[in-house]
């Protein structure tokens, strides 16, 4: 892989993903991305670890095919459900955003005490605690589904997911764990509203967000510090970026635009067969 271009393919289940795909285009500039974005089927966060590992084993198949030489499992609930499925089903390296954000976060917490929120089955499928705990960590997981859908929404600065942010974070701080001070975003969403969360979050918490950890490990198994010579010649002022969508490619790039940042020019429809 070290003397080709990487080709690093991104599967989320819908759009917030995007927030990993801004990491690791910022940190990997000259790579090319294929997005996944399962709109079509999404939440993954409220189904059941059989469906969420075939949707994703799917998924990163399409990706695989279309030449992704490296996989990212941007997506919190496909990593912490599927992880092996997805690793046994590809031929290519594949990373998922479980072991870095648990790595990064567990190096971040004096107090061995950390809290980690994310979706329904992230948090069922204990995939967060088992990796802190792995670390000498003792962990606390706290579902915040409506979250999912305010960020969507759009309201990032609002009420509304303030006073929700608050009743989640005081639950998961309180009784025992008042003095974790570490807050892990297990959420591909969670980002646009890490501001948010750092204010109503106990003041000596350090938030760590999983995307920014996992760009940083595949900067660092891609080896592209510095990156090799021939890697170098091909530099681009702007990496090359696909993005696929199973479902509205007007919706995908009227709401992706959010997570990354900026407006996305093509999205392209794919319909996978059952
Ligand atoms: N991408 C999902 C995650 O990071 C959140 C959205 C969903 O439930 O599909 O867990």
């Amino acid at each position: 892989m070290s003397n080709r271009r990487p080709s690093i393919g991104v599967f989320d289940s819908g759009f917030g993903g995007l927030t990993v795909l801004k990491e690791l285009v910022a940190l990997i500039p000259d790579a090319d991305y294929l997005y996944f974005g399962d709109t079509a089927r999404l939440p993954y966060g409220s189904k059941s670890t059989e469906t969420v590992a075939k949707y994703a084993v799917e998924a990163t198949h399409f990706l695989e095919q279309q030449g992704a030489n490296l996989l990212v499992v941007a997506c919190n609930t496909a990593t912490a459900l599927a992880l092996d499925q997805i690793m046994r089903g590809a031929a290519v390296p594949v990373v998922g955003v479980v072991e870095p954000g648990a790595e990064r976060a567990a190096s971040s917490s004096k107090n061995r005490k950390i809290v980690v929120i994310g979706t329904e089955a992230t948090v069922a499928s204990h995939a967060y605690m088992k990796a802190l705990q792995a670390r000498g960590v003792q962990a606390r997981e706290k579902a915040c589904p409506l979250l999912v859908p305010l960020v969507e929404e759009g309201w990032i600065e609002h009420a509304v997911t303030e006073q929700v942010a608050r009743i989640y974070l005081d639950e998961a701080f309180g009784d025992g764990f008042q003095s974790a001070d570490v807050l892990v975003l297990g959420c591909t969403h969670y980002p646009l509203i890490k501001p948010l969360l750092q204010r109503v979050a106990p003041p000596h918490i350090t938030i760590v967000d999983s995307a920014e950890s996992t760009a940083q490990a595949v900067l660092a198994l891609l080896k592209l510090n510095p990156p090799p010579t021939s890697f170098a010649k091909e530099r681009r002022q702007l990496p090359r970026v696909r993005v696929f969508a199973t479902d509205s490619v007007e919706k995908f790039r009227r709401l992706g635009a959010r997570f990354l940042g900026h407006a996305i020019e093509d999205v392209e429809h794919v319909d996978l067969k059952e």
